[in-house]
């Protein structure tokens, strides 16, 4: 095999934009995907369908690949760790996948590494989140599952102990665990992105603010406007997380500024990240060509800005259904942005795509970025 076959557990929107990536080297992307109607699917040339909890279906589908990386982290580590022992090359390993898999698991051992985290406690009782509570700086207090949460869904900021206990009785309900945790008096949120090679070898990306709407990554703002003190402490507690789980391939850490500057580490997913959607045309190599290349062992990308400011805002489906396939021609008279459709169909709170524009000043760009996303939801401002 003169070129490589990566197979990409997961037929989101990830995998559809690693397509992308995949095409210029003439690597073969292959992809697992669950239905025939997911991102990747609809785009792809190498498809199976087939589900990430099925041990038959992986190992059919590793045995067909020469890496296997992954679109999400939902495949059970259990599965991920008896393909690795038979043979199969996993990239980023299910050891290092197991951080992004369990949110508490990865606070603990964070913890333990001396990287700073929130103060945080497993909670199974209303008594325990009180007492959480009060040794805490009092409600509202952050409640979440360890496991299976995105977009805020797995996350509950409760203000009394009423609202500890339906939280927990809906945990009881799904069989989730769950732990408190401090709330964060936030300055902003920021992210990092560092693509790892199997030796070590390493590259990360300038740090990205994120903006959070209802618990969901709604806009990100390259560079982050913060201290470029905080921004090379953020970047350096990237660059030793990733050598502590020794990941491959995009991995990106989601950290919280507290006010006064503090950096406390949020939570890390080990694959291309809702926060590096701006690389693709805002920087020099995007974190989908640099994952194929740090789970291929081949050397990395340069991680440089392609302009003084690169904004990207979701396109979050809205309340009155718009449709951004049928919008799609009016964002696209908007100079310079360039628009990213994930092909799914509209429903509210739904990440359908994304915008990015890039130029000299933040304010400027963020405008057009934003107005293209109004339009595609058929929300103009
Ligand atoms: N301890 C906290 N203090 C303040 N805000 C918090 C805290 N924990 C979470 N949040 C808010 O909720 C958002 C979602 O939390 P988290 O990243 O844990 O959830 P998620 O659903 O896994 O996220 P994602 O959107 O990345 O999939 C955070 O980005 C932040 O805005
Ligand atoms: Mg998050």
């Amino acid at each position: 095999m003169v070129t490589p076959r990566v197979g990409m557990v997961g037929g989101g929107q990830l995998a559809r934009m690693t397509y992308q990536a995949a095409i210029p080297f003439g690597v073969t992307l292959r992809v697992l995907a669950e239905r025939a109607d997911d991102g990747a699917a609809l785009v792809g040339g190498d498809v199976e369908i087939g589900s990430h909890t099925d041990l038959e279906a992986l190992r059919r589908f590793a045995s067909g690949c020469d890496v296997v990386t992954f679109d999400h982290e939902l495949a059970p580590p259990e599965l991920l760790t008896q393909l690795e022992a038979e043979g199969h090359v996993l990239r980023p390993s299910p050891a290092a996948m197991r951080f992004a898999q369990d949110k508490l698991w990865q606070r603990d051992r964070f913890g333990a590494l001396g990287l700073p985290v929130p103060a945080h406690a497993r909670v199974a009782t209303v008594e325990e989140v009180e007492a959480f509570a009060r040794a805490n700086g009092g409600w509202p207090t952050v409640m979440k599952a360890a496991r299976g949460g995105y977009d805020g869904r797995g996350v509950w900021a409760v203000r009394s102990p009423e609202e500890a206990a339906a939280v927990l009785a809906e945990g009881a309900r799904g069989g989730l665990t769950l732990f408190a945790e401090a709330t964060v008096d936030l300055e902003r949120e920021v992210a990092v992105l560092i693509a790892r090679r199997p030796g070590g070898q390493s590259v990360v990306y300038p740090v990205v603010e994120t903006v959070q709407e209802n618990g969901m990554c709604r806009e990100l703002v390259a560079p982050a406007p913060i201290d470029p003190v905080v921004a090379a402490h953020a970047r350096n507690i990237a660059e030793r997380i990733s050598d502590a789980i020794d990941v491959t391939g995009i991995m990106a850490v989601e950290l919280f500024v507290a006010r006064g500057g503090v950096v406390l580490v949020n939570e890390i997913a080990t694959r291309p990240h809702n926060s590096g959607h701006h690389t693709i045309e805002g920087c020099v190599t995007s974190q989908f060509e640099n994952h194929l290349r740090g789970v291929l062992d081949w050397p990395l990308g340069s991680t440089a800005a392609m302009a003084p400011a690169v904004v990207t805002v979701n396109v979050v489906g809205g309340p009155s259904g718009g449709d951004p396939r049928a919008n799609l021609p009016a964002a696209l008279a908007i100079p310079g942005v360039h628009v990213h459709l994930y092909g799914k169909g509209p429903r509210p709170g739904r990440k359908l795509g994304h915008v990015t524009a890039l130029g000299a000043d933040a304010g400027e760009v963020r405008e057009r970025a934003d107005r293209a996303a109004a339009i595609l939801v058929g929300e103009p401002a």
